[in-house]
């Protein structure tokens, strides 16, 4: 029986502005599983690789928009992003563009980007984000 585990490669954008003069990308392997979105590999780098690495999630169902990211240069929710789309390619994840980076993949989403457009235009949602999460839903997982 065959039980080498398949693994893909994830560019990750990593960026503290406070600290750092410019981004960088890190590189992480994470087990490739089909039924895995580009959300689960983010969330098992966290967990168990680099607990230091910064984005937002919420839902998880592809309803809050607050996980959207450019993935391979593509807007997309990374809840509903799967990896069996990229591999055996590396993926690489950044911020979504034109909002400014508060932490690695966390943008501002403060009222005046919120409401140009800018994001919702971006990232297909199947509903509108409810503005009564605030910026804070599912920070810093
Ligand atoms: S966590 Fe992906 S849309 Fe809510």
């Amino acid at each position: 029986m065959d039980h080498e585990q398949r693994t893909i490669m994830l560019d990750v954008f990593r960026y503290l502005p406070e600290q750092e003069e410019q981004p960088r990308f890190q590189s992480y392997t994470v087990p490739y599983r089909e039924d895995w979105v580009v959300l689960d590999a983010l969330n098992h780098i966290k967990d168990q690789v680099d607990g230091t690495l910064s984005y937002r999630w919420s839902c998880r169902m592809g309803v809050c928009g607050s996980c959207g990211m450019m993935v391979n240069g593509e807007p997309k929710l990374t809840c509903a992003a799967f990896l069996k789309d990229y591999y055996p390619n590396t993926i690489r994840v950044e911020p979504l563009t034109n909002f400014p980076v508060i932490r690695d993949l966390i943008i501002n989403l403060s009222r005046p980007h919120y409401q140009s457009g800018r994001f919702s235009s971006q990232v297909k949602r199947t509903q509108d984000v409810d503005d009564s999460q605030g910026d804070e839903s599912g920070f810093g997982r």
